[in-house]
């Protein structure tokens, strides 16, 4: 993997900026996102079609443990998928909704802030519903199997996280 535009050396950094080259790639990412998360973590990831979101997840929960990954399609049309690994995974998919308004309709917080880790695709659409502490992932196309990846946080909770991440990264 291919670390961009950062120095290694700055363990403090808020962002880490990537780019995967194929699908194996970024499955790989998300197994490292999935081993490092916590119970409650919430993950926004945006980027437009075919950007890699769903690949990135089904990364995400086999390092959260599933054992299959084929299990993880977009819940566009049932806005949530629900996987056990070792902690429940909450994949939402917002791509359909109208309004951030449906999120709340389907009681969001709870999964927010309950066992497991939430992933929600096309999270730019209901940014206001996220709990203020939430890891961001931008996914941006530049070829065939070229893509950008930016992951940032805000706050203090995800400080660890991005240490931990580097520190796999490179390693
Ligand atoms: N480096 C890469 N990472 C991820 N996917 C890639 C990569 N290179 C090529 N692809 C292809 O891009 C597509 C990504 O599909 P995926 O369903 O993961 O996108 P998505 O962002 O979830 O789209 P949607 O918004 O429709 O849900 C797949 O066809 C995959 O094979
Ligand atoms: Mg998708």
């Amino acid at each position: 993997m291919n670390i961009l535009r950062e120095n290694r050396d700055d363990l403090s950094s808020t962002t880490l900026h990537m780019q995967t080259r194929g699908v194996e790639e970024t499955v790989m990412l998300g197994n490292r996102i999935g081993a490092l998360l916590q119970p409650s973590d919430v993950i926004a990831l945006i980027g437009q079609l075919g950007a890699g979101k769903t690949h990135l997840v089904k990364g995400i929960a086999e390092g959260v443990g599933i054992k299959d990954r084929s299990v993880v399609t977009s819940p566009s049309y049932i806005l949530m998928n629900h996987y056990r690994g070792k902690l429940p995974i909450y994949h939402f998919d917002a791509y359909r909704l109208e309004s951030p308004e449906e999120m709340y309709d389907i009681d969001c917080m709870e999964f927010f802030w309950g066992d497991g880790v939430s992933v929600i695709e096309w999270a730019d659409k209901i940014m206001e519903c996220l709990p203020d502490e939430h890891i961001n992932i931008t996914m941006e196309t530049i070829n065939n199997t070229t893509r950008d990846i930016l992951i940032s946080y805000s706050g203090e909770r995800h400080k660890d996280f991005m240490k931990g991440l580097r520190v796999m990264l490179s390693a």
